[in-house]
């Protein structure tokens, strides 16, 4: 079987937002995943773990979407500013029944992504939430000459107003939002968003919530009442190896376990092919984005955690279904402008975990570096042929991929062999450039076990190691994929 990369073939552009990421005020994400607050001996600027914010860095988180989530529809912005003391104590409902201080608040998370140096994402109230309060916030953040809100800034000790593109406008609001129909929220939708304001030379981007998982009806309503008024609309899907009451363990897991997860995941493609014909329906010139904004397994919590923190580990089966989702949402990148893995830190397919001072990176964020090499490449037109991966009376692809080219002119190929039993041959027939001529190198992430991950005993237990498992001829890659791996090739 051969596989087909055609150079001089452009599919589209790998927008870098796809590569973005989602922290909500739900366990330990927030507090103590990122922040520890001034006086803590954790080492931090102005509150925030550095080693939390260089690990980011590293992976070029272009974008993060804060504070929810269920939580964002519950969130009251204007608790969260002015003196951390004297900001209210409520109790997080949805996440654990927890106190929330609000010491992480506007302007700590404006803070945040200047030290990453992403763009933030603000997700707005409609489920609880006013229209007034929602355009407040937006002028708190953007409005730069006199106004009650820019006042209110400056006392807080910030005269510029910030820059903010990415603002949603509600959060599931067909479920923890509000229980709306979507005929029901397509009208607040456009209530909502008038208030949404572009002041001075900021403008926003404003974003609409979309459906569950495979909901058509609520992505047509929302197409056919208020396309014209967004300029991206969200999706959600979560991959979750069993039911939602029994969800199965991050470790630990079966042979079974680990198929099915795949296959769920390898679902994505599905889901986004289906919404994106029903906005062709309504948006055939494709103005407007999808965005995947909450994405990643979900798995029973770790043994002894509280249940509504949502913290599991992150093993390579992770790093799999991280590997195949990024391929998909290469190959719908026309569409698929922006996506948040849920979420950043210690909450459901986080890239880092934390515990105290200690930290991991996990097989996941492993991935991220990776394939960080494809933010803002042009797609190339690979067709991949590769056998199938058959098991338990089921079969899926046994190989997912696919091409970029950066603005350097290299070349890189991401390659998931999802087969846990066997190394899978892949033979590309290079159009457009000489194999002969090229300088190839590779990294490869795998392991003997299928559920390897990093505790903070053994943080290196699991991560990418350079790759020599291929050969050229003259028109020729031949790539020999071990089983269960990630694998990214440069080509030079
Ligand atoms: O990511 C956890 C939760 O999953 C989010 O708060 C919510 O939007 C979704 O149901």
């Amino acid at each position: 079987m051969s596989s087909v990369l055609n150079v001089d073939t452009i599919k589209g552009k790998i927008n870098k937002n796809i590569y973005g990421h989602f922290s909500e005020h739900l366990g330990r994400c927030i507090y103590e995943g990122i922040w520890v607050g001034e006086d803590s001996p954790i080492p931090n600027t102005n509150g925030i773990r550095n080693d939390v914010v260089e690990a980011l860095k590293q992976i070029r988180v272009p974008v993060l979407r804060w504070p929810g989530g269920c939580f964002a529809d519950e969130y009251h912005w204007k608790d969260g500013i002015g003196p951390r003391e004297n900001r209210k104590r409520m109790i997080n409902t949805h996440w654990g029944g927890v106190v929330e201080n609000n010491h992480f608040g506007t302007h700590e998370f404006m803070e945040l992504c200047a030290q990453i140096g992403c763009e933030p994402y603000i997700n707005g109230n409609v489920g609880s939430g006013t229209v007034q309060e929602m355009s407040e916030w937006v002028e708190y953040l953007t409005f730069g000459g006199v106004s009650p809100m820019a006042e209110l800034r400056e006392e807080n000790g910030r005269e510029q107003p910030w820059s903010v593109t990415y603002f949603g406008v509600g959060n599931e609001n067909w479920g923890c939002g509000g229980n709306m129909r979507p005929e029901y929220y397509a009208d607040l939708y456009r209530q909502y968003q008038t208030y949404v304001r572009n002041y001075g030379d900021n403008r926003i981007h404003r974003i609409a919530c979309g459906p569950n998982s495979d909901d058509y009806n609520w992505m047509d309503v929302l197409m056919r009442e208020a396309a014209r008024y967004m300029d991206s609309i969200t999706l959600h899907y979560y991959t979750v190896p069993g039911t939602w009451g029994n969800k199965g363990p991050a470790t630990g897991f079966s042979r079974e376990e680990w198929f099915t997860t795949l296959e769920k995941a390898l679902f994505m493609d599905e889901l986004i092919t289906k919404h994106s014909t029903i906005m062709d329906k309504y948006d055939p010139d494709q103005r407007i984005g999808l965005i995947v904004d909450e994405w990643g397994t979900w798995y029973d919590v770790e043994p002894g955690t509280n249940p509504g923190f949502l913290y599991q580990q992150n093993s390579l089966r992770d790093a799999l279904v991280a590997g195949l989702t990024l391929n998909i949402f290469h190959k719908h990148c026309n569409r698929v402008r922006m996506a948040n893995i849920a979420q950043t830190i210690n909450v459901l397919q986080a890239v880092i975990l934390t515990e105290g001072e200690k930290i991991a990176l996990t097989p996941t964020y492993h991935v991220f570096d990776m394939y960080k090499v494809h933010q803002d490449a042009e797609l190339l037109d690979l067709n991949l042929e590769s056998g199938t991966y058959s098991a338990f009376g089921r079969s899926i692809p046994e190989v997912t991929g696919t091409a970029s080219r950066d603005a350097e002119g290299k070349i890189h190929i991401s390659l998931c062999n999802l087969n846990d039993e066997s190394a899978s041959t892949v033979t590309i027939d290079l159009r457009g450039i000489s194999a002969a001529s090229l300088t190839v190198t590779g990294t490869t992430l795998t392991s003997e076990e299928l559920d390897a991950h990093n505790t903070f005993e053994q943080p290196d237990r699991i991560a990418p190691k350079p790759f020599d498992a291929f050969k050229t001829d003259g028109t020729h890659l031949v790539v020999e994929l071990p089983s269960k791996s990630v694998t990214v090739l440069e080509l030079v």
